[in-house]
């Protein structure tokens, strides 16, 4: 499979779409694809992003997407200013260095952060935009889930269980809207080149193990989730709504995650 950056065209003008973690790694590459298609696109996000990876016409919003009070707030000003919300791509979400263990070890903080914003954000977005959604008869929400949402490994105990979670969201809010014109996806991305999984790396090694446990080779790049997205938030899918898409170079097909833990006790 080559490993070259590919697109399809599509044509989101007039299209307003939310990108939550808009400022790195998966929603930066969804922020930028929607910016290529000529989307109004906002990046909301608790960092604002380095200025030269955003293109000009994206919309910068700070919102912690765990606080109610901050979404409802970020959706409103979206609202006042363009008047519409056409796609809603629920992507924030953290794995961080301390999440690595058993749940009994788990510190119940870090277990709290991870539910506040892997879970919680993507109810709390999702129930901000919707009024407006029906309102318009029309709308997609993309929540980012993965694969460890299918199949897991040693130490991810809080981190799977959400994200099979945020593919239970969509379904569930699929059949809840689907006769209001609101179609709701996720997509299951394989391990993509981004800092979270840089970082993860960083703290457990094993980077060629988990690139040679993706059948094609090597691990994703995110235009390649973006791609996947873009397609689904398009009229193209227009019959698509409650399903998951892997979008994982076969690992899901190969069953197994690298286990990072393998040959220790
Ligand atoms: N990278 C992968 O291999 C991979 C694989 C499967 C799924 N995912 C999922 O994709 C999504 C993006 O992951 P990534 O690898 O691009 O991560 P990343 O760390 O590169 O980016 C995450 C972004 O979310 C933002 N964020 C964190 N907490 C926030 C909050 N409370 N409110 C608003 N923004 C917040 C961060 O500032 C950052 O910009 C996550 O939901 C992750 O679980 C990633």
């Amino acid at each position: 499979m080559k490993n070259e950056k590919a697109m399809v065209r599509y044509d989101y003008s007039d299209r307003v779409v939310i990108v939550t973690g808009g400022g790195s790694g998966i929603g930066l590459g969804i922020c930028q694809a929607f910016a290529e298609s000529n989307a109004t696109v906002i990046c909301v996000d608790i960092d604002q992003p380095d200025s030269t990876e955003l293109p000009d016409q994206v919309v910068f919003y700070h919102c912690d997407v765990s606080d109610q009070e901050q979404c409802s707030s970020t959706v409103r000003k979206v609202i006042d200013r363009f008047g519409r919300i056409d796609a809603l791509i629920n992507n924030a979400g953290i794995q961080p260095a301390d999440s690595y263990h058993p749940i009994d070890e788990l510190p119940e903080n870090v277990f709290d952060r991870m539910v506040g914003i892997n879970f919680r954000g993507y109810h709390l977005m999702a129930r901000n935009v919707i009024p407006q959604m029906k309102q318009q008869q029309r709308g997609v929400i993309c929540n980012i889930a993965s694969g460890q949402a299918h199949r897991t490994a040693r130490h991810v105990g809080v981190y799977g269980p959400i994200k099979a979670a945020n593919i239970m969201q969509a379904k569930q809010w699929a059949v809840e809207y689907a006769r209001m014109g609101i179609r709701v996806v996720s997509v299951s991305p394989g391990a993509i080149d981004t800092p979270m999984v840089r970082a993860s790396l960083e703290a457990q090694g094993g980077g060629e193990a988990l690139a040679n446990r993706h059948p094609v080779g090597r691990i994703g790049r995110v235009d390649e989730v973006a791609n996947a997205v873009m397609w689904l938030c398009s009229d193209s899918a227009s019959f698509v709504t409650g399903a998951d898409l892997e979008v994982d170079g076969g690992l899901g097909a190969f069953g197994a995650f690298a286990d990072p833990y393998e040959g220790k006790t």
